[in-house]
C-alpha cells in the first residue's frame, strides 16, 4: 500500500490533509514572525499535544469555553490557517507538528520563541494515529486499509508529518537549547503535577502550589473528557468530521495500548528500527 491517499506535501514532506499547504510553505520560507512571548507546543502527532495545550492554556489563564475559547482554538494549530494564526493576540501559544528544520530554522538561539516538544513512545503513537486516521476517514483521509497496512505506512514514514524517527531525532539534536523543553508522555502520566510545574517554570510563571494543584486536577484524562472546553469532541466543527462509530478523541490515554494491536512480529520490527535509528540519542522510552 502506498502513502495515505489525501496527504498534502511541502517539497515532498507529507503534511496532514487538514493544513493549508500554501500557508505552510509561506511560514517555512520565512513569512512568519515569532515573538519572545510565543510558546509553541510541538509534537509528532498523537503524542499528547492536546494534553499539553490544556496545561499551557491553564497556566496562561486563557478564557475557556466553547468554540473560539475552546482549548484547541485558543491555542490554534500553527499550520492550519494563516488568518487564525496571524490574528491571534500576544502572548500567543500554538500547537505545531513541523519538524525542527521547518519551524525553527537556524540555531535555536536565532529563535526568540519558546518550544515545548513532547515525545511519546512510537508504538502507542502508531496505535493512536491509526485510530485518529480512521476517525477522520470519511471526511479527510479516505484510507482503505486496516491496522496491518497502517503499521507499514507508519514504519516507512508515509503518514502525515513523516517518520516518527526523523521528527524526534531532528528536535532531539537540539536538546541542550535553553528555549526548548523536552517532555515525555510517559513521564506526564507518571507525574502530572511535576510536569505542570516544569512547564510553568519554563514559561516564566511562578504559580502558587494551590494553582499547580488545580491545573493538575483539570488536566487529568478523566477531567479533560468531562470538560467541554477541553474535550475536542464537544466542538461541532470536529463532530462534523468524525466517521460514524469511530473512537473518541480522548480515546484511552494510557501507556501500553500498543499491546492490544501489535503482533509479535510488528513489535520486533519496530524495536529493531528503534535500536538502529535511536542509538546514541540517549532517549529511553518506557514501553510498558
Ligand atoms: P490515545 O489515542 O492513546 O488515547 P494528540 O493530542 O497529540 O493528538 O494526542 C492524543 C492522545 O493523547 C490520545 O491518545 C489521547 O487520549 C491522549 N491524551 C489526551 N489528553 C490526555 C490526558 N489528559 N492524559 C492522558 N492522555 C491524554
Amino acid at each position: 500500500m502506498s502513502a495515505l491517499p489525501t496527504l498534502k506535501y511541502y517539497n515532498g514532506f507529507p503534511l496532514s490533509p487538514a493544513v493549508d499547504a500554501n500557508w505552510v510553505a509561506e511560514l517555512i520560507e520565512g513569512g512568519f514572525q515569532l515573538y519572545s512571548d510565543d510558546v509553541l507546543i510541538v509534537t509528532y502527532p498523537k503524542s499528547g499535544t492536546t494534553w499539553t495545550q490544556q496545561v499551557v492554556s491553564l497556566i496562561r489563564g486563557l478564557p475557556r469555553g466553547q468554540e473560539e475559547t475552546h482549548v484547541t482554538n485558543s491555542i490554534p494549530w500553527l499550520e492550519k490557517s494563516k488568518d487564525v494564526t496571524l490574528s491571534l493576540p500576544s502572548p500567543r501559544s500554538f500547537k505545531c507538528h513541523l519538524p525542527y528544520h521547518m519551524v525553527a530554522r537556524g540555531t535555536p538561539a536565532d529563535s526568540v520563541a519558546k518550544y515545548i516538544y513532547v515525545i511519546r513512545n512510537p508504538k502507542d503513537v502508531a496505535v493512536s494515529f491509526y485510530h485518529h486516521t480512521k476517525r477522520y476517514n470519511d471526511s479527510t483521509y479516505h484510507f482503505t486499509g486496516d491496522w496491518n497496512d497502517y503499521f507499514e505506512l507508519f514504519l516507512k514514514g508515509e503518514v502525515d508529518f513523516g517518520s516518527w524517527f526523523d521528527h524526534v531525532l531532528g528536535w532531539l539534536a537540539h536538546k541542550d537549547a535553553e528555549n526548548i523543553l523536552f517532555l515525555k508522555y510517559e513521564d506526564m502520566k507518571a507525574d502530572l503535577r511535576g510536569t505542570v510545574k516544569s512547564i510553568s517554570q519554563f514559561m516564566g510563571y511562578s504559580l502558587d502550589e494551590s494553582v499547580i494543584d488545580r491545573i493538575t486536577e483539570q488536566s487529568t484524562f478523566e477531567n479533560m473528557r468531562s470538560d467541554p472546553s477541553a474535550n475536542p469532541d464537544s466542538l461541532s466543527s470536529i463532530k462534523a468530521k468524525i466517521t460514524k462509530n469511530s473512537t473518541p478523541f480522548l480515546r484511552k490515554g494510557i501507556v501500553g495500548d500498543w499491546k492490544n494491536h501489535f503482533s509479535d512480529e510488528q513489535s520486533a520490527r519496530l524495536d529493531a528500527e528503534y535500536a538502529k535509528r535511536m542509538a546514541g540519542s540517549g532517549l529511553e522510552l518506557r514501553y510498558e
